[in-house]
């Protein structure tokens, strides 16, 4: 055995370790409560009432959130949670008061299946009928995954196709957007980084092949690359420093071309965890650095030190599980046991070496202060949606971890920092973010203070529903 490979299989070993807390997760969860249909119409705007505290002043905008949030018609299923149609949703806090609407994207996919009441469309984890009307990636775009606003419009966006153009706001669909005309239909991740000048950079793939997208704060297309990555892994989310793409490559590969596409990977705990770092002003200048094997979805951002350390977080666990098997089988109300993520910090030396450093926190949808994308910064935000419910706050220079956690009946979902002010730091930020409360059947909007998490909210709204549980979210200030 090759010194690397022992290096690994002993790296594995300790990863095993990673993410064993225990879950107090079972087949009884709420969570089925958050893969119920939405109403087929939405939920019209209305006003959500105030339930803790009282709004800050000053925090005026709207929080728009997009997921899946249409799964069955009758004995009909998505065959995975992702599949399902994007729900977008809008909470608007103005005057101290919080509104909340829902609206699905009117997209190719829903309106086929609206015809024919029936799952028609193949996806990431359903196979579809045979002789699917299927032109292109976009005609099962679900358009289900996240939000972004680019100028005057908002984007809801996919991974595997193009973008969908959203009213900012009655959320009523206006169609795909195509970027360029020769570029049509190509991916385009849910998981674009806006640097602070306003640029947009985000990625795209299909099996080992990459596409590097470069679009104008208003979202023009200024540069559009394809790359190889050398391997056909399951990338959902990346990051960019000043100077860097940071493209990481986990051991879930795409080995077989098959229906559903989630059966064709194929999860290699026997490679390591590879990082494609490329030159943003020259995509031939890359390197790779290899990671002991984990599995992952999310990262924080990623910073560049002065000595050209790299360092990027991440939400860690051992291996595939949860999207290869246990995201299939919640649609069924069949809710497993896979272990909540660790919060974890890769650093890419100088020198080719690369290391992970472990948080021993726990949680999943990472949030940073967008301020500061691709810059230095200590904090990161995640929820911990599996064991406590709770809403934790990693200072990476200190070791400070703060936290509040609801309790079992509420479904933490991503909170987003809002600056109280601009010009501030990171902790003078509001996190603002939905939870769906089980026992009310519910959705909930709560703002807390950064600076005092284990406070709690400082306001909460719930509404007079429940809306599906969504992915991601941005903030637009009023
Ligand atoms: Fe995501």
């Amino acid at each position: 055995m090759s010194a690397s490979r022992r290096k690994f299989l002993a790296a594995f070993a300790a990863a095993g370790a990673m993410a064993a807390a225990p879950s107090a997760f079972a087949t009884t969860s709420p969570w089925s409560l958050g893969v119920e249909n939405a109403p087929a119409g939405g939920f019209p705007d209305a006003p959500m009432r105030r339930i803790h505290g009282r709004a800050p002043a000053g925090l005026e905008g709207s929080l728009y959130r997009n997921g899946p949030g249409w799964f069955r018609y009758g004995g009909s299923s998505t065959g995975h949670w992702f599949d399902g149609d994007g729900f977008i949703q809008r909470f608007a806090i103005a005057d101290g008061q919080a509104r909340h609407r829902g609206r699905f994207a009117d997209t190719n996919k829903r309106r086929i299946e609206m015809e024919r009441q029936s799952i028609v469309m193949p996806g990431f984890g359903t196979r579809g009928v045979n002789q699917a009307p299927v032109a292109n990636s976009d005609s099962m775009n679900a358009a289900n995954t996240s939000v972004i606003v680019v100028g005057n419009e908002l984007w809801a966006l996919w991974e595997g196709g193009s973008p969908t153009q959203l009213s900012r706001d009655t959320l009523e669909t206006a169609g795909i957007r195509t970027l360029r005309s020769d570029l049509a239909h190509m991916p385009f991740t849910a998981h674009p980084k806006v640097e602070p000048n306003g640029r947009i950079w985000n990625v795209g793939f299909f099996g080992q092949r990459g596409i590097i997208w470069r679009l104008s704060p208003n979202g023009e297309v200024e540069d559009a690359q394809t790359i190889d990555i050398g391997q056909p892994s399951y990338v959902h989310d990346w990051a960019v420093t000043e100077r860097h793409l940071i493209i990481p490559l986990q051991p879930w590969l795409h080995e077989r071309m098959t229906a559903p596409m989630v059966e064709g990977f194929v999860w290699r705990g026997d490679q390591p965890f590879r990082v494609l770092v490329i030159d943003k002003n020259d995509y031939a200048n890359k390197r790779i650095y290899e990671l002991p094997p984990m599995f992952y979805f999310h990262t924080g951002d990623a910073w560049e030190e002065a000595d050209g350390t790299i360092r990027f977080d991440l939400c860690a666990s051992r291996n595939a599980h949860f999207i290869a098997e246990e995201a299939r089988s919640m649609i069924r109300q069949d809710i497993g046991q896979s272990p909540s993520a660790e919060l974890v910090m890769a650093v890419l030396h100088p020198d080719g070496r690369a290391e992970v450093r472990r948080s021993g926190h726990h949680g999943e949808f990472p949030q940073t202060d967008r301020r500061r994308q691709g810059l230095s910064r200590d904090l990161v935000a995640l929820v911990d949606d599996r064991a406590d419910n709770a809403l934790g706050l990693m200072n990476w220079r200190t070791g400070a971890f703060d936290s509040f956690a609801f309790g079992a009946h509420q479904m933490m979902q991503e909170h987003l920092f809002v600056p109280k002010h601009s010009g501030g730091g990171e902790s003078e930020s509001w996190l603002v973010g939905a939870t769906l409360n089980a026992r009310e059947r519910a959705s909930e909007l709560h703002v807390f203070d950064a600076a005092r998490i284990s406070d709690g909210p400082v306001v909460s709204w719930r509404s007079r529903y429940a809306a599906p549980l969504g992915f991601h979210g941005t903030w637009s200030g009023a």
